[in-house]
């Protein structure tokens, strides 16, 4: 039976949105557990949702600005792909769609509550839905993949229906497994040697990047990532799909590969027997320009949340990663060093004097990004955490 309560409107981004009651799914310790609600509607991955909708309107405004087909694979509520549609105001078709009978009830009535003429709501498994749009030879510019936890069932069907010079964009959860924490299943999902390391959220990006630019050789097509983001509990990866498989040998050639891990530290082959982890990806993670059209997005909205503002800071963050593509934790160097762990600026200053890039990721914890080597990281934690 119903209950009268069981949906309840929320706003979120310019989209007014029928949820689940959050008063209804709440574990004993009083936290609403989105999992057991007939329709999934997370709250917290407004930042998520956020960073897709500012990624989207950034590409597509410096792409070329055509209408475009969007498909939400994963839609549950809908929110995502209504928010596309209301927001980037260049959507000329947006499938919502949902494997649940009762999320596709919802995306309808979530449609028409946002008065969207160019969205429909389709009830289908999203690789049947996404291989029938490619078989009809439909155009689509974007396909979102919002999973619970990994989206590696759904990355050949994404990438073979877009279309190419189109965009995909991928959520996953399981950050366990693809971080290397837990390894059996990561190695299952993501076709790849993993371990604990000491840089977990930086390893999940490329771990799962390594994955779809596989995939996508698979399919003569090459990526590029033009935003990646690891927050909270998920990642979410923002790739565009192109077609060559001359560009495809040669992104698998250069940017997808083993790293070494020692101890629990990646990219450091200072031990007796380094172990090899990956193929992960290597090359950047983000396109400059989209970031700054995505701050700029952001900027000029209304949100009246606290997730446009770090939105704004984790973008702001990401910019300065670009070309600096290996990631340290000074705490585990420190350790192998025998030293304290010397402050991040010191350790940022030193790597610099040394002629190489250095900073801090956008994600927290005690973290250097840098072009350096580990040898060169090593030295400058030695010489400062002694002192
Ligand atoms: C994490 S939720 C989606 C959340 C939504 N994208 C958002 O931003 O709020 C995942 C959704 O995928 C749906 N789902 C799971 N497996 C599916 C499949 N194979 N095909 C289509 N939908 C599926 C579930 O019913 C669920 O609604």
């Amino acid at each position: 039976m119903r209950h009268k309560n069981e949906y309840i409107m929320v706003r979120e981004g310019k989209a007014q949105i029928l949820v689940p009651n959050p008063e209804l799914y709440k574990r004993a310790d009083g936290v609403y557990e989105p999992a057991w609600a007939p329709v999934f509607y997370n709250p917290v991955m407004r930042l998520n949702r956020h960073l897709s909708v500012a990624g989207l309107y950034a590409w597509s405004s410096i792409r070329g600005r055509r209408p475009l087909v969007i498909v939400d694979a994963l839609a549950g509520t809908g929110v995502r792909g209504i928010r596309y549609a209301l927001e980037t105001r260049n959507v000329r078709t947006c499938i919502i769609n949902d494997i649940s009978k009762e999320a596709f009830r919802i995306a309808r009535a979530n449609i028409r509550i946002n008065k969207i003429n160019t969205c429909v709501a389709t009830n289908r498994e999203a690789n049947a839905l996404l291989r029938d749009l490619k078989e009809a030879r439909r155009v689509v510019d974007f396909v979102d993949i919002d999973p619970y936890g990994t989206p590696a069932p759904f990355i050949d069907s994404a990438i073979t229906t877009v279309r190419r010079g189109g965009l995909v964009g991928l959520t996953a959860t399981d950050l366990a497994p693809l971080s290397g924490i837990k390894p059996s299943s990561g190695e299952r999902h993501y076709m790849a040697t993993l371990a604990k390391n000491s840089v977990g959220r930086e390893a999940a990006l490329r771990v799962l990047l390594g994955l779809v630019a596989r995939v996508a050789a698979i399919r003569d097509r090459w990526i590029k990532p033009v935003m990646s983001i690891s927050s909270r509990h998920f990642v979410r990866v923002v790739i565009e799909v192109l077609g060559g498989a001359r560009k495809a040998s040669s992104m698998l050639e250069n940017c997808v590969g083993y790293v070494t891990l020692c101890d629990d530290i990646l990219w450091s082959e200072h031990c007796e027997k380094p172990k090899l982890f990956g193929p992960i990806w290597l090359c950047d993670t983000h396109e400059h320009e989209i970031l700054d059209q995505a701050i700029n997005f952001l900027q000029g909205t209304d949100y009246e949340d606290s997730d446009k503002e770090e939105a704004i800071k984790v973008l702001e963050k990401a910019k300065e990663e670009i070309g600096l593509n290996k990631v340290f934790n000074l705490t585990s160097i420190a350790k192998v060093a025998g030293v304290n762990t010397p402050r991040r600026d010191s350790v940022v200053q030193c790597i610099r004097r040394k002629g190489f890039g250095a900073t801090s990721p956008h994600y927290p914890g005690p973290y250097i990004r840098t072009d350096a080597d580990y040898r060169d990281v090593l030295e400058c934690v030695m010489s400062l955490g002694s002192q």
